[in-house]
């Protein structure tokens, strides 16, 4: 394929302004997938995004378009909306030379779509705005097409109106990709140099790394170095998605596409990484930024015997999202595990609905933190700091743009949720991270029978510190049994407490109902409480099992 009749771009949007389904009518129309195949979203592969309706994977399709009688090759790939997976719109942005930005014709510019479009700006991109949904009864792409003019500087002419869901003007989108964007600045004749923009790992071929190739040409059999690790691999396999795997013999600078070369161990695919052929060393490709996690969670298996089974599991998602960092942990209660990072809240409930769905895995997720920097001294005393306001802009006379600095914790759990009813869905919302800011916060201690439980320390705002305090020594009394003394729980701040509930004693004897002398039938007892110990972890003279921290930890 000549380079000039290549186009590698992706689509941004809000969430659901439409991005899957024109991808879609943009698959059919090219025919490369049938318009009978009720497949619907067919680049939304996995469970959790049918489920959810959220793209989370960026996919990538190759499509062969007819256009003033020549054949151009088209490498969609598709990209997340939600603001939690911007990393993977900027990892698809870096292989691509334009973007449809889409927005709804009758919501308008939302949080994302601005989000997004600074992305692919900032990129250089091509950049072609795509008024969707005009089907609606209450479509209104005048006033979408002013906005686009005043919040992007976009002449409202080349704005493309189009419904997605009927299929309407559809047509001049692939036009637009072939007219506006222009082809990969790359060579066919230099050397080989291909940067690896995805991967992900099939339990039989190994790892399967996604490339768009920067110059030059591969073919099988060759012999490849990942520029990261200096590590040689032959090609086995490469060739274009449509959107499924089609092998071909070779792939040429300006192609999108998949490469299998023996990479058994998930670290050897990096994301961002370069690979050249043996025997032409090529200078590595810039990669990219990492993606900085700002959500962490503990995951620990149900059973520590099912330990290795979801460490495998952990590692292999996490080489289809490198977003989210990994560090081993372990708890006295929940035996070892992990403490994973995330990019936000829908990010985590997303990783671990995989870990179920995909890999099988059953896991105890602890409720989300966020990261703190303690600076040891009266600090600490200044006054609380809520949202403050830094700027307002208007985007047209009925949208408005606020930025506020907001603490992370305050924002995590159910801000978007609530932003969302009280605004009656028309509010939405983007954050970015902007740096560390003193606040009042305090550590919160749980003692049994005076004795500091460590895993049930957390970190509140002084605000909170009570009702936090009240709410974990309730559900501690729930969960622990009765036992031969009183048990005392206790939230404490320094030295103060702040909450308490007592757990009154108890006799227990599970010989109590052996009457007779069934000896067998007592050693069995004496052998299942012993069993029961085992899951029990004494805090002091307190047993305390295993099932009362995960009901305090586990998220609700
Ligand atoms: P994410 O992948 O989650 O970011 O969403 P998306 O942007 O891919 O949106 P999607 O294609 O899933 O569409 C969201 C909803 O809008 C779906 O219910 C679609 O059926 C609907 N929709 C998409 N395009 C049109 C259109 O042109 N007209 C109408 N009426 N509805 C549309």
């Amino acid at each position: 394929f000549p380079v000039d009749r290549i186009r590698n771009f992706c689509i941004i949007a809000h969430i659901d302004h439409g991005k899957s389904t024109l991808a879609d009518r943009l698959l059919e129309i090219t025919g490369t997938v049938s318009k009978t195949e009720k497949n619907k979203q067919v680049l939304d592969k996995l469970q959790v995004e049918r489920e959810r309706g959220i793209t989370v994977k960026a996919q990538t399709a190759s499509l062969l378009y007819n256009h003033q009688g020549q054949q151009y090759l088209l490498n969609l790939i598709d990209t997340p909306g939600h603001v939690d997976f911007s990393y993977e719109v900027s990892r698809s942005i870096s292989a691509c030379q334009g973007v449809l930005l889409i927005v709804d014709a009758n919501q308008g510019i939302q949080a994302q779509t601005m989000a997004n479009f600074y992305l692919a700006f900032e990129a250089q991109l091509s950049i072609i705005p795509v008024i969707n949904k005009i089907d609606l009864k209450n479509a209104d792409p005048e006033t979408v097409e002013s906005q686009i003019e005043k919040a992007f500087d976009i002449p409202r002419a080349e704005c493309i109106r189009i419904s997605a869901k009927l299929g309407t003007n559809v047509e001049n989108v692939l036009q637009a990709v072939v007219d506006r964007i222009p082809p990969p600045p790359v060579s066919t004749d230099g050397p080989f140099k291909a940067l690896v923009f995805d991967s992900s790992f099939d339990h039989y071929r190994g790892v399967v790394a996604n490339i768009a190739v920067f110059g030059g040409r591969v073919r099988r059999g060759d012999k490849i170095v990942s520029a990261h690790l200096g590590k040689a691999y032959e090609v086995n396999e490469l060739g274009l998605l449509r959107p499924e795997e089609h092998p071909t013999q070779k792939l040429f600078a300006g192609q999108v596409g998949y490469i299998i070369a023996g990479m058994k161990d998930v670290k050897e695919a990096q994301i961002g990484d370069t690979l050249y052929l043996q025997e032409q060393p090529v200078e590595a490709l810039p990669g990219f930024k990492r993606a900085k996690a700002m959500v962490f969670a503990g995951i620990y298996p149900m059973d520590q015997s099912e330990y290795p089974g979801l460490r495998s599991a952990i590692e292999r998602l996490t080489l289809n999202d490198s977003s989210v960092t990994v560090q081993r942990d372990s708890s006295m209660a929940l035996g070892a595990g992990w403490r994973l990072g995330f990019l936000g809240l829908l990010h985590m409930e997303v990783f671990n609905q995989r870990l179920e769905q995909e890999y099988n895995a059953s896991v105890i997720v602890t409720a989300p933190t966020v990261p703190y920097k303690a600076i040891l001294s009266s600090a600490k005393l200044i006054k609380t700091r809520r949202a403050v306001q830094k700027n307002m802009v208007y985007i047209d006379d009925q949208r408005v743009m606020i930025k506020y600095l907001f603490p992370l914790n305050e924002i995590i759990v159910d801000f978007y949720d609530l932003l969302k009813s009280l605004s009656s869905g028309y509010a939405s919302f983007d954050y970015e991270i902007a740096g560390y800011q003193a606040a009042d916060l305090i550590k919160l201690d749980i003692l049994l029978n005076g004795r500091p439980v460590e895993e049930l320390t957390t970190i509140v705002h002084t605000d909170r510190a009570y009702s936090t305090g009240k709410a974990v020594c309730e559900r501690l009394k729930d969960s622990i049994p009765r036992q031969l003394f009183e048990i005392a729980i206790q939230a404490v701040i320094g030295s103060k407490v702040i909450a308490r509930e007592t757990i009154k004693a108890y006799r227990k004897n599970v010989l109590a109902k052996c009457y007779g002398g069934d000896i067998t039938r007592k050693m069995k007892l004496l052998k299942r409480q012993a069993e029961g110990k085992k899951k029990m972890r004494r805090i002091g003279n307190v047993e305390v099992p295993k099932d009362a921290f995960i009901n305090v930890l586990k998220r609700k």
